[in-house]
């Protein structure tokens, strides 16, 4: 009888203990959101500063989310004796093309109660910008590139674009994003790619760690700011790249192989030769949206290369359509044709 008691006990005991143990250690509830446009599950674990973060973080997404997009948000986390960190996973699906794909992820200390955020982009998704562009995928392509906009030239080259109808990427500079931010709405609503290229213009070789950091996440967040969506590649300013800059970048670096140096001569005619004569496949063009002589090159270069029956594109056009899955801190400076 004794015996039998104290296994009895000993069960009991195990039970308890497991149970305790288990709502020390998992996750006390999930939060679904279902809607027709939306399916979420995230964690609530019962620590009010992380699951405020949380559920700061899950209705501020919502609230950027329309009625035409599909939003998916799963997570995945760790937890020890001090550490809780959560990864919330982001898919938005546009026209069933997943247009965005983010991980936040929160780190969160029981004892300090401090939390910290990294987001991380995957800037290789499958990706459909085109939004009914009619691009021939057998002709050869060329991306066009704008650097250190937005600025009052800056719209004149987007009106060019529209006029033909064409894309091209916009590497613009943190600092002028929220000035200029109705450029930046009208660059999006054309269907642009929106690139970073630094919040001051840093050469980002020369600086520390935590300042290429800055410049370059201060830029994301300006852009994201005004069009909701964070840029796929970062332009360093002068082009300036090196090893450091490769590891503390967290996006796909774009660079370029045929430089106009239309901030160097101020005339659209050497500008417009200058492609001409060497444009190739594939070839990724640098030019800059602040200048009037780039301005009416754009004009006459874009009305020259299609009659030499070049598709004009974005980077991530190009990219798209020559097959190129862009990796965080990799440099491309053109696309290879295979
Ligand atoms: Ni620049």
């Amino acid at each position: 009888m004794k015996r039998e008691l104290l296994t009895y006990i000993g069960i009991l005991v195990l039970i308890i203990g497991s149970i305790f143990y288990t709502t020390k250690n998992n996750v006390v509830k999930d939060i679904i959101i279902e809607e027709e446009n939306v399916d979420i599950i995230y964690p609530y674990f019962n620590e009010e500063a992380l699951d405020m973060a949380l559920e700061e973080y899950i209705q501020e997404t919502l609230s950027k989310c329309e009625k035409k997009d599909k939003l998916f948000i799963d997570y995945d986390y760790t937890m020890d004796k001090e550490n809780i960190e959560v990864s919330l996973y982001q898919t938005m699906i546009q026209e069933s093309n997943i247009v965005r794909e983010y991980e936040e992820v929160f780190s969160y200390d029981k004892l300090g109660k401090n939390i910290t955020t990294t987001r991380s982009v995957n800037a290789s998704v499958e990706y459909d910008p085109f939004h009914n562009r009619n691009i021939d995928t057998t002709k050869k392509m060329v991306a066009l590139t704008f650097d250190d906009g937005p600025n009052y030239n800056t719209k004149k080259v987007i009106d060019i674009l529209n006029k033909y109808q064409v894309h091209a990427t916009f590497f613009v500079l943190g600092e002028n994003v929220s000035y200029y931010k109705n450029i930046i709405k009208y660059m999006q609503e054309s269907g642009m790619d929106i690139g970073n290229h630094t919040y001051h213009h840093k050469e980002l070789t020369k600086y520390k760690k935590e300042v290429i950091v800055e410049e370059v996440t201060k830029t994301n967040d300006a852009i994201y700011e005004v069009t909701g969506s964070y840029p796929h590649f970062l332009r360093p300013s002068y082009g300036s790249v090196n090893k450091k800059v490769k590891e503390t970048v967290n996006m796909p670096i774009v660079i370029w192989n045929l430089d106009t140096l239309d901030w160097k001569y101020h005339n659209s005619t050497y500008i417009v030769k200058k492609i001409i004569n060497n444009v190739d496949d594939g070839d990724i063009i640098l030019m800059h949206s602040i200048y009037s002589a780039t301005v009416n090159a754009v004009d006459k270069a874009i009305e020259k290369l299609q009659d030499l029956d070049y598709e004009i594109v974005s980077v991530e056009e190009l990219f798209y359509y020559k097959g190129i899955s862009a990796e965080n801190g990799k440099v491309y400076s053109r696309a290879k044709s295979s």
